[in-house]
This record gives structure tokens, sequence and C-alpha cells, in this order.
């Protein structure tokens, strides 16, 4: 098996607000190989962004990682300080956000901007510098890079501007590089460009690249996994083609049924009934369980753990118990085997 670049093990953040503790990130365990795709998908405030947060050390007050653990290519940074995290951030793992104008100097030409990086991880030359950002402005599909390489971030479309972000969180060649609503903001033909341009940094580079998305199509073009978050839990995971394939959580049922089918004449589009409950107020039992055209009863008064229904195939659903192809046998059979018996 390949290793992991990433392991984020029963991870836990919380907001300690005025009115509560939140839970943000509830028990979440993530598994990112080398050289692969992996997705977290699931609707606004699932807890995506805080998880991807928490790896990269940004978490701001009240937030904070309560428990678990986050290792990087082995190496547990869960309780790294503020000064440690600094130093890998941009060299070993990088995060790109959804809009690139706001984490761009706008006084600064961007060339300067991606030296900059290298320089605060790198020791070499300004001149060696400037030759690399030319180069990684090439690699991430910048034309003219030389003439862009002086440009203002106002002076280049959208598109362009999150290839400068690519460019700038790349130039170290991290190992991982966590990617937050990065085609969000962009038009389709643009998106699709992006997209492949992350396969190509896993392809060519081997980077391992978490995609944060909320569209199901995005997780079908790019990802080899995908975790599907809900408030705060990973409710479903899988390998991208198993999930669609087979697809167990009701939670994932409905995110696939959202999505418009070009062969289907609807005059509405599915929406999963109901909103997102407030993390401040989780339903007793599955925090699924008010929106769940499945509930059962005791799907209100307990939590559900995650069933592996299959190898690497995760479900957090009462219906998924005794799926498991590898469950303990129950005793009666056991001893009906011993006796040679037939268990009844
Ligand atoms: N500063 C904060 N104080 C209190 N709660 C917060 C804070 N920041 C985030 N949260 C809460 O943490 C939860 C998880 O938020 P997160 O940003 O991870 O969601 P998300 O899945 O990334 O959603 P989106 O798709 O909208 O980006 C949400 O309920 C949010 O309200
Ligand atoms: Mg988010």
């Amino acid at each position: 098996m390949a290793e992991n670049v990433l392991e984020i093990r029963h991870l836990k953040t919380q907001f300690f607000t005025r009115k509560g503790v939140l839970p943000a990130v509830d028990d979440v365990s993530i598994e990112v190989p080398a050289g692969k795709i992996v997705g977290l998908v699931g609707e606004s405030g699932c807890g995506k962004s805080m998880t991807a947060m928490s790896v990269m050390g940004l978490l701001r007050h009240p937030g904070k990682v309560v428990a678990g653990e986050i290792l990087l290519c082995g190496r547990d940074i869960t309780h790294l300080s503020p000064r440690e995290l600094a130093k890998i951030r941009g060299s070993e793992m990088s995060m790109i956000f959804q809009e690139p104008m706001t984490s761009l100097n706008p006084v600064t030409i961007v060339g300067k901007q991606v030296e900059e990086t290298i320089l605060l991880h790198e020791k070499c030359s300004r001149a060696e510098a400037k030759k690399r950002v030319i180069q990684i402005f090439q690699e991430v599909g910048i034309p003219e890079a030389e003439k862009r390489y002086n440009a203002y971030p106002h002076q280049l479309s959208g598109g362009l501007r999150q290839r400068v972000m690519i460019a700038m969180a790349m130039v170290c060649r991290p190992k991982l590089l966590i990617a937050d609503e990065p085609t969000t903001a962009l038009d389709v033909t643009i998106e699709a460009q992006i997209l492949e341009l992350f396969k190509k940094l896993r392809d060519e580079i081997g980077t391992s690249i978490i995609l944060i998305t909320h569209n199901m199509g995005v997780v079908a073009e790019v990802c080899d996994y995908v975790y599907v978050m809900y408030t705060g839990q990973v409710m479903e995971q899988a390998e991208t083609f198993e999930l669609f394939a087979n697809t167990r959580h009701p939670y994932t049922k409905g995110l696939l049924r959202s999505i418009p089918k070009l062969d289907e004449k609807t005059d509405r589009l599915y929406t999963i009934k109901g909103v997102v409950p407030n993390l401040l107020h989780l339903p007793a039992g599955c925090n699924f369980s008010t929106r769940c055209g499945e509930c059962m009863e005791r799907c209100g008064k307990e939590q559900p753990p995650l069933y592996e229904v299959s190898p690497g195939h995760k479900v957090r659903c009462f219906l998924c118990q005794g799926a498991c192809g590898t469950a303990a046998p129950e005793p009666e059979t056991l001893r009906a085997a011993e006796t040679g018996k037939e268990g009844v």
C-alpha cells in the first residue's frame, strides 16, 4: 500500500463561543496517500475548511484542536509551535483558497510575491529565485511568464490569479497541497483547466492534494478518494469509483440526487429536505436523522459509528450495520461450527 503523506486521526476541533462549545470537526480521520487527490465534500458549514485549517495550523481564536493527531509524512505536527508550523507551511504543505485576490498583496507585482516564498524557505540568490518563479509560472500554465512576473494582481484575470496562487503554493515542492474551493469563483472553462492542472501536479510531480469542494461533479472528475462530511463528521468515505457506484449513506445519495442531469426532465431540482442543524444544538442520535428519508427509531437515539462495508468504504449509518464482510461472527455460529452442528 502506498505511504500516506497525511494522516488525520480522530481530529476534534472546537470553537469556544459565548453560546457554547461548537464541534466544528468531530472525530475526523482522513488518509491522504502519496500522489493522490482526496476530495472533501459536503454542504456549507460541515467542517471542510476547519479540517484544513487545523492541519495547516491556521485556526484562529476561539477555535482549537482539542483531540486527535495530524501526521505529515509520518511526523506528528499536532502540537508544533506557531513558529515551527510557519516553517513547514509553504515548504512541506501549502494551501490555496477560493478567492486569490484576498491572499495576494495588491501593491506588489506577483512575481516578487512568489519569489518571497522561495527566499523565506530556502537559501538562494534573488536572481536564482526569479528564474525559478518564471519556471513555475510556465509549469502552471501562465502564458508569457516573464511578462506576467511584473504584473500586479489586478492586471490578471481570476483564472491567472489562481494559477499564481498555485505557483506560490507549489514553488517549494510541498508534499501536500490543500485547495479549498479553488475553482468556485471561476467560470467552467477556467475551472476545467485548473482541475487539469491539479491532475498534472499529481501525475508529474507526485503531489498529494486535498481538494475541498461542494461540487460532486468536480469530485467525480479529479478525485481518487472521497470523504463526505456533514456537521463536522465523516459520513461516508471510499475510493471515488466505489462511492459513485455503490453509494450507501442517505446523505451522499441526497447530494448525488441534487446534481442536475441532462437526460432527465424535471421542473425542480432535488434538494435534501430541511437545513443543516446548528452545531450548538445537534439532534440526539445521528446528526443526519432530522433530514434523513430512511430514518429509523434507533437513529434518533444513538450515534452510528463508521461501518466498513467493503475494504476502504466506510459509512456512518445504522443501515450498514452487519454489511461489513469482515464482521465478527455471532457467538452462536462459532459454537455451532466447533461442534459440527448447523447454527440456528
Ligand atoms: N470563528 C468561528 N467562530 C465560531 N464558529 C466558527 C468559526 N469559524 C467557523 N465556525 C463554524 O465551524 C463550522 C465549520 O465551518 P467550516 O468553515 O469548516 O465549513 P465548510 O464546510 O468549509 O463550509 P463552506 O462550504 O461554507 O466553506 C461551521 O458551523 C462554522 O459556523
Ligand atoms: Mg469552507
